[in-house]
């Protein structure tokens, strides 16, 4: 294949964009994290806009909208901002309430779907002030955004989106403190708290990306299901919404991710004896919340794995198996939490011969309706 020179020895560049992770992190801070402040040169928001902006609107599609959920959960946290959220598709055929006093953020891999750019256009019709997070330099939607962050992930090849995820995520928490700096609302040791999370957030990768035996054990052990369930809280309901993408994406298994409080409203009756149940319990202030959605689901005849941090190991009484990420701060977690649900979908869709980087039916943009 004329393309193996370009996978740096990996069999798909999947594989070879995921092991990149840690160096996209760090080219996504670096530059813009000194000590206990944020700084984004070049930007044209500043506080004097800040100081009018009400209302910040999320748009983004794919794997960008799940990173935009995250950034909604920052935003809200650190710069008390209210967020709305919504897919490009839905925002540009729905009249949205939109002024000069609206922040709209949009997120975009290859800054060229079509649904994305036709949401700029028009919100910055009706005055809003449009910032793009996207990985492409002189991209349409670069272009058309009057302020522009870089995600620096490098160039994404597979469909599905790994490396360009980390880093949206990591632009996302660091625009939410430098909004907060902006606005007053980011406390002092929060600020330094980011700064820290995210400086060592490369390394953090790394210890997940070197416990692959096991995930492709599991994988190799499971690839004949057909049916998967993502359950978290907070944020990790973020990364579970995420890794049941990735799923869906390369190995064409079915699975759903719930907010792990919604689970006796409805999706609790489809579990069954021995259908799989990944848990993502990383928020510390859930955590005994997850553990009982954990009974419930394992009264039922559920198979659960946990994803931890390693303070928790004791979980492992409780569920059939365990993957730990390192203690660190729970606002990080999504970085390396996201990268284990990335090689799950990998090793299951290896080891069921599926065309991981080319899956059928997806495009890597898609830049028509
Ligand atoms: C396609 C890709 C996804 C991506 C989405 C948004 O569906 O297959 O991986 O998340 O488009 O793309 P964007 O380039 O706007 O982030």
């Amino acid at each position: 294949d004329p393309g193996d020179a370009e996978k740096g020895g990996y069999d798909h560049f999947m594989m070879k964009e995921m092991m990149e992770q840690p160096k996209a992190m760090n080219d996504a801070i670096t530059g813009r994290c000194s000590g206990n402040s944020v700084l984004f040169s070049g930007l044209h928001l500043d506080s004097e806009m800040m100081k009018h902006i009400n209302r910040i609107q999320i748009v983004a599609c794919g794997t960008a909208y799940h990173a935009g959920m995250v950034g909604k959960y920052y935003f809200e946290k650190f710069a008390r901002v209210s967020v709305e959220i919504e897919a490009a598709s839905e925002y540009r055929y729905k009249n949205p309430i939109v002024d000069k006093n609206t922040l709209l953020i949009v997120i975009s891999q290859s800054g060229e779907t079509a649904d994305t750019l036709a949401a700029i256009r028009l919100a910055k019709d009706k005055g809003a002030w449009v910032l793009a997070v996207t990985n492409v330099v002189g991209s349409s939607i670069a272009r058309e955004a009057q302020d522009v962050i870089y995600t620096n992930a490098g160039p994404e090849i597979a469909v599905a989106s790994t490396k360009a995820y980390v880093t949206q995520v990591g632009c996302m928490l660091l625009l939410a403190s430098y909004l907060g700096q902006l606005n007053g609302k980011l406390g002092e040791n929060d600020a330094a708290r980011l700064c820290h999370g995210l400086s060592i957030t490369s390394g953090l990768i790394e210890t997940v990306l070197d416990n692959q035996d096991k995930i492709k054990k599991f994988a190799d052990a499971n690839h004949e299901i057909y049916d998967l369930f993502y359950l978290g809280r907070g944020l990790d309901y973020c990364t579970c919404l995420e890794g049941s993408l990735k799923l869906k994406e390369i190995s064409y298994i079915h699975s759903e991710a719930y907010a792990a409080g919604e689970l006796k409203h409805g999706p609790i009756a489809l579990i069954d004896e021995g259908t799989i149940v990944v848990a993502v319990c990383t928020q510390e202030h859930v955590f005994e919340k997850m553990l009982s959605n954990i009974k419930e689901v394992k009264a039922r005849g559920a198979y659960v794995l946990a994803i931890v941090q390693q303070a928790h190991e004791e979980i492992a009484s409780e569920v059939d198996e365990v993957w730990t990420i390192p203690n660190m701060d729970d606002d990080i977690t999504p970085i390396p939490t996201v990268v284990y649900l990335q090689l799950l979908a990998y090793y299951l869709a290896v080891a069921r011969d599926c065309d991981v980087d080319k899956p059928k039916n997806l495009a890597k943009s898609v830049t028509v309706e």
